[in-house]
């Protein structure tokens, strides 16, 4: 299969992740369906502008309910999910917005392996997403994809999460289909949360830290966190979960240098976000589990595997992250005023 013209399905393919991935994936030569809520409109969309459109779009768009009735598309080598309610937003974490972030990945997942349970021939590959939050907040650990992710007693709503999200990813041994459960970090592209809000107000008025600053922050550029997914489809020895974080293991406080520096702008340093503002915003069980700690990750399958990552610390990272929005034809009133702030910011330093 190495190498050859896939026939992939991204469930969440419209996503964060997904645009970048599916867009990667068009590029390389193979045909990509995207599962969505939004499929008729989605295909109605592209079928105006397909001719006339710069970008690599999926060649087609299914809704979930078609995946129920007639199961996958025939010969479908690669399946995906990365559908998803955003856990990130302000507001507390309500009973009715945890099992709504629950079903939209457990829910999707266990569909998308029954469909391939009922598949004449198999997918070769499914990669269903996680995340980094599988793993407890022990500041003296480095976890691995080998650690027991978090120890009796010390469960949260987060790590129960992604422990039953990647649950539900099992498929049967009979289909051969090899799973893969990418833990992601806090993935970093200037068009996706959560840069697409601590960008525009580094850049106009500083960076601040949250809480003490010493909480870890797991992250991957984007760029390495789609061709890590790349490297799952294309590799027949990567399966069970794998951690997709940088190599370089920061905490918030050299989030927000670096940051600052990507800015050519400054930490605010007598304005932290203190830990009580971001409960009142976040909730307390929000805040805690993702701003206020998070853990400490290794890539440790992705580099023993020999993975090259492009970006391997934060500095570079996110200095590559401002120098392609800086090349991006993206306009509209968030862009245009974010690319002033930065053109201005770099003639002060020049000035300096
Ligand atoms: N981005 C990150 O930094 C990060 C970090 C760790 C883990 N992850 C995980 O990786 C996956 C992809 O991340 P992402 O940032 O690309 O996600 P995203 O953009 O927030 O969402 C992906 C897609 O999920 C679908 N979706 C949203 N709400 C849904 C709902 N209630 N029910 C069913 N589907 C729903 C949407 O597709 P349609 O509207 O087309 O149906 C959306 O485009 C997610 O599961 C996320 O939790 C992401």
């Amino acid at each position: 299969m190495a190498g050859s013209v896939k026939n992939i399905v991204v469930g969440g393919g419209t996503g964060n992740i997904g645009r970048y991935l599916v867009s990667s994936l068009v590029k390389s030569g193979h045909n990509v369906s995207v599962i969505s809520r939004r499929a008729v409109v989605l295909n109605k969309i592209m079928k105006t502008t397909r001719s006339s459109s710069s970008h690599f779009l999926p060649q087609s768009a299914i809704s979930w309910k078609d995946i129920d009735r007639e199961g996958l598309p025939l010969d479908t080598d690669v399946v995906i999910n990365l559908s998803g309610r955003s856990i990130g937003n302000p507001g507390p974490w309500t009973n009715s917005l945890k099992k709504s972030i629950e079903s939209s990945r457990i829910d999707t997942t266990k569909r998308l392996a029954k469909a391939i349970e009922k598949s004449e021939i198999p997918p070769k590959v499914f990669i269903s997403a996680s995340a980094v939050g599988a793993y407890a907040c022990d500041p003296d650990k480095i976890y691995t994809e080998s650690d027991v992710p978090v120890i009796k007693g010390r469960e949260t709503f987060f790590t129960d999460l992604c422990k039953k999200w990647e649950e539900s990813s099992a498929v049967k041994e009979e289909c051969n289909t090899r799973v893969v459960n990418p833990r992601f970090g806090v993935v970093l592209a200037y068009d996706t949360p959560p840069l697409t809000t601590l960008m525009p107000q580094t850049a106009l008025t500083g960076a601040t830290e949250v809480g003490t600053g010493d909480q870890p922050f797991p992250w991957v550029h984007m760029d390495d966190a789609v061709s890590a997914v790349n490297f799952m489809i294309e590799n027949e020895s990567v399966s069970g979960p794998v951690n997709v974080v940088g190599p370089q293991i920061v905490d918030n406080s050299q989030f927000t240098k670096a940051l600052a520096d990507a800015c050519m702008s400054c930490v605010l340093k007598n304005m932290p976000l203190p830990a009580f503002v971001v409960r009142l915003l976040y909730g307390t069980e929000r805040a805690d589990n993702i701003l206020l700690d998070s853990p400490k990750v290794q890539p440790q399958t992705l580099l023993d595997m020999g993975f090259q990552f492009q970006h391997q610390t934060i500095d570079t990272a996110l200095k590559h992250v401002v120098s392609v929005l800086m090349e991006s034809k993206d306009s509209g009133f968030d862009y245009s005023a974010l690319k002033w702030a930065l053109e201005r910011n770099k003639k002060r330093k020049n000035a300096q």
